[in-house]
């Protein structure tokens, strides 16, 4: 028997004998009774257990400490009148590991920041064990949605010899010989961290139409911000013969299924979450089942801002015109003070923007895509692609693209390539906003970031 099976059942188990075994969160031995709070990990529930004097080992039991592994056995009793629905009234308790006294979590609640040191334990404590249960449930959710509309999910590499996004900010890969010096030579070639499996995601829609990514993704930022890691996850889907609404309205579904899918199954996490992370988060995943979320140009987003700008407001940069690289800041004024709801910005101008991005027929922008959503900023970037051969190598040779080494991408449009459109989604940005957690580092199990590289 779990713990998760209990609280589904305890009316049906009431007044049932059970077993089980888990790690004492507090032991409070007092004179007529104690009391053990227990978890065995499998719900972010814990067990009230109530003990008296007369059980079996109640000289070891009461010994217990913090994080002490027992395993209980007793009855279910149904409490109504009590905070928690049910406790379990021991008959025996056995103490089958003792915790060392200086266990570090000792208090009820620790800082996140605390916690970051010891992130080998974090996933002990109620806050990270619903944050990481939705982690998965949101993993599960996204490969449904794909699979349910026949997307083909392909594993593209993690060693590569391209810059997607043209960024430069990749690792390099190199072996260590004997005598620890760093060489090139087993690819004899340049290698890297793949920052974007989109290239190769692009021909493999070629042949299945509609196929999709997820897997880790690696970029060298130099930016210590709450939304940057070095190692991050990352869906790409991509759908050949489509264009850039049908790309929005894909996200769109997406987004719904996946909050859907937690709102039916993750109630509990969500509801503790909500509580003790982001008073909104509830309201926040319930409206996003129903919005139908605002499109804006860029140009009209930059509009939007001036217009900010101009009635008083100040943001630590105000200069921003056409061509302007939107930063976080303006990102989420747009989404949470502006229009108040998560919104796609379509259209960038071309000089910031990706290569493989098709251009719009005005010259100036690109059919690109990217969500904002409030607390975040960008949460998903996606575009068509660019199809004529051509003007694809001259933007390649224009961001100084490699094209030899690409010419397996480039030439896809040779071939047979009609449209093709996609976006990656930044999977920690997504569980950030599922959890209301404002930190990168805090839904990601141990996270990679600048000067820090620990467990
Ligand atoms: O906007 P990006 O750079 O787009 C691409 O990589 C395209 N190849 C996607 C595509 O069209 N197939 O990255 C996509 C998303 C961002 O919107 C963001 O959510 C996330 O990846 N992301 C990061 N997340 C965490 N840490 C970082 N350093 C990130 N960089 C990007
Ligand atoms: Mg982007």
């Amino acid at each position: 028997m779990d713990v998760k099976q209990i609280y589904k059942d305890y009316e049906e188990l009431k007044n049932q004998n059970i077993s089980i075994t888990g790690r004492v969160r507090s032991n409070r031995v007092g004179k007529a009774v104690s009391f053990i709070t227990l978890n065995d990990g499998t719900s972010i529930n814990d067990l009230q257990i109530v003990y008296k004097e007369t059980i079996s080992n109640f000289e070891s039991a009461k010994l217990a400490r913090v994080s002490s592994i027992v395993e209980i056995t007793g009855q279910i009793i149904v409490t109504p009148d009590k905070p928690q629905p049910f406790e379990i009234a021991a008959s025996n308790i056995v103490l089958l590991d003792q915790a060392v006294e200086d266990y570090p979590l000792q208090k009820k609640e620790h800082s996140l920041e605390f916690l970051r040191e010891i992130a080998q334990l974090r996933a002990r404590t109620k806050t990270f064990s619903a944050i990481f249960r939705i982690r998965s449930a949101a993993a599960f959710a996204i490969h449904s949605f794909f699979q349910k509309r026949n997307f083909v999910y392909v594993n593209t590499p993690i060693i590569t010899s391209n810059d997607a996004e043209g960024a430069g900010e990749i690792f390099a890969v190199v072996t260590e010989n004997n005598e620890h010096k760093l060489t090139s030579d087993f690819f004899d070639k340049k290698a890297n961290l793949t920052v974007s499996g989109q290239l190769n995601g692009e021909a493999f829609a070629q042949a299945f139409r509609k196929i999709y990514t997820f897997g880790p993704t690696f970029r060298a930022e130099n930016s210590n911000t709450s939304k940057h890691a070095a190692e991050f996850w990352m869906i790409e889907p991509e759908v050949a013969f489509a264009d850039l609404d049908e790309i929005i309205l894909l996200i769109k579904d997406m987004l719904k299924f996946i909050m859907s899918y937690l709102l039916d199954n993750y109630i509990d996490e969500i509801n503790f979450l909500t509580e003790q992370n982001n008073k909104e988060l509830l309201s926040r995943l319930k409206s996003i089942v129903d919005t139908d979320f605002a499109t804006i140009t860029y140009s009209d987003a930059v509009g939007l801002l001036q217009n900010a700008i101009k009635n008083g407001h100040n943001f630590e940069d105000n200069d921003i015109t056409f061509g302007t690289d939107l930063k976080t800041e303006h990102e989420r004024y747009l989404c949470e003070e502006i229009l108040k709801q998560p919104v796609f910005v379509t259209n960038y101008p071309g000089d910031i923007k990706a290569f493989y991005m098709k251009q719009n027929s005005d010259g100036k922008t690109v059919a690109a895509v990217d969500m904002l959503v409030p607390g975040i900023g960008e949460l998903i970037g996606g575009s068509q692609r660019e199809d004529d051969y051509q003007k694809l190598m001259e933007r390649s040779k224009k961001f100084n693209i490699n094209t030899n080494d690409l010419e397996w991408y480039l030439e896809l449009r040779k071939f047979g390539y009609y449209k093709s459109s996609g976006f990656g989604l930044g999977f920690e940005r997504l569980v950030m906003y599922l959890t209301g957690t404002q930190n990168i580092r805090d839904v990601i199990p141990y996270p990679r970031t600048p000067k820090n590289l620990l467990f």
